[in-house]
């Protein structure tokens, strides 16, 4: 490592090589075994596609997206939303929309909700014109790249906060989810006796000039899997309801979610998604 002139790179490629030898001493890793491992890895990356991304979904699985998350969250210097995961769903240039209006545009059995709620800086004063983009799966767990041709694109948009920070929009209520158990990841995940799910859960990316850009997720209370995500995302304080009656909802006649959103300053470097738009990654690995 000597040599090498980038310092952050250099530290990390010291403390990298130093765990990964100690990990082969502390298991005393026989040459198969290393074997496997090798063809895991290049089984993972074989998976990966522009609408697909299999190290990240290893990241997730491992916990490694959740770690850097809380890493992240830590090096905020004002309160904020908690981070969650961006997952392997996300797509940039979703639909803006105006407030008030449905993320839904495919044919829906799902239970019709609104989502509401401000976006606040960390003294609780309202952020104007603050991005919130949204993207969920459907009331029977798939998101629309599982469903249509992946240039469709349903239960997701973005909106921009009022003169107050207020947002609200209308939406169904999603369902859990198994994630993508189709690859490698999928097969460790058999291997290791997990179940593979994530609890009901809603994506939102919120993002303001001059504050730290918030991204994550709101989870569902009472789904089944909410103390065992197969991908460490859920945080108490995210956890959230669906209420039947809320007289402040701005669509009282609808069931709905209220949370508020907190971005902090922003920070000179760092960006929170620990995770992409898969086509992005192609894009960046080919160029
Ligand atoms: C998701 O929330 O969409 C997700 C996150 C991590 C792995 C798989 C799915
Ligand atoms: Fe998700």
């Amino acid at each position: 490592m000597a040599s090498t002139p980038d310092p952050r790179l250099k530290e990390i490629m010291a403390a990298l090589t130093r765990h990964l030898h100690e990990f082969a001493r502390e298991v005393d890793l026989t040459p198969e075994e290393w074997l496997e491992g090798i063809k895991f890895l290049t089984a993972v990356g074989q998976k990966c596609t522009a609408y697909r991304q299999e190290f990240i979904l290893l990241s997730d699985t491992l916990g490694l997206s959740s770690l850097v998350n809380a890493l992240h969250d830590r090096r905020a210097t004002e309160a904020g939303t908690k981070s969650s995961l961006v997952g392997p769903f996300y797509r940039q240039d979703s639909p803006v929309m105006k407030l008030g209006d449905t993320i839904v545009t495919k044919p829906t059995n799902g239970q019709e909700i609104c989502i509401y709620g401000r976006v606040t800086d960390s003294a609780d004063r309202g952020v104007a014109n603050a991005s919130v983009q949204i993207w969920q799966p459907d009331e029977t767990g798939n998101y629309d790249l599982q469903k249509h041709d992946p240039s469709e694109m349903d239960l997701r948009g973005t909106f921009f906060t009022d003169s107050q920070g207020f947002f609200y929009l209308r939406t169904i209520a999603p369902l859990g989810y198994m994630i993508p158990m189709d690859g490698p990841v999928g097969d460790m995940i058999r291997a290791q006796k997990r179940h593979g799910y994530r609890p009901a859960h809603i994506h939102f990316i919120i993002a303001a000039a001059g504050y730290r850009e918030v991204v994550t997720a709101l989870y569902l209370r009472g789904d089944e899997h909410i103390e065992s995500d197969t991908v460490f995302g859920v945080t108490a304080s995210l956890v959230t309801d669906i209420r039947s009656k809320d007289p402040d909802s701005p669509i009282p006649n609808l069931p709905s979610i209220r949370f508020d959103f907190q971005l902090a300053a922003a920070q000179a470097v760092g960006s929170g998604r620990v995770g992409a738009d898969p086509s992005q990654i192609t894009k960046r690995a080919a160029g």
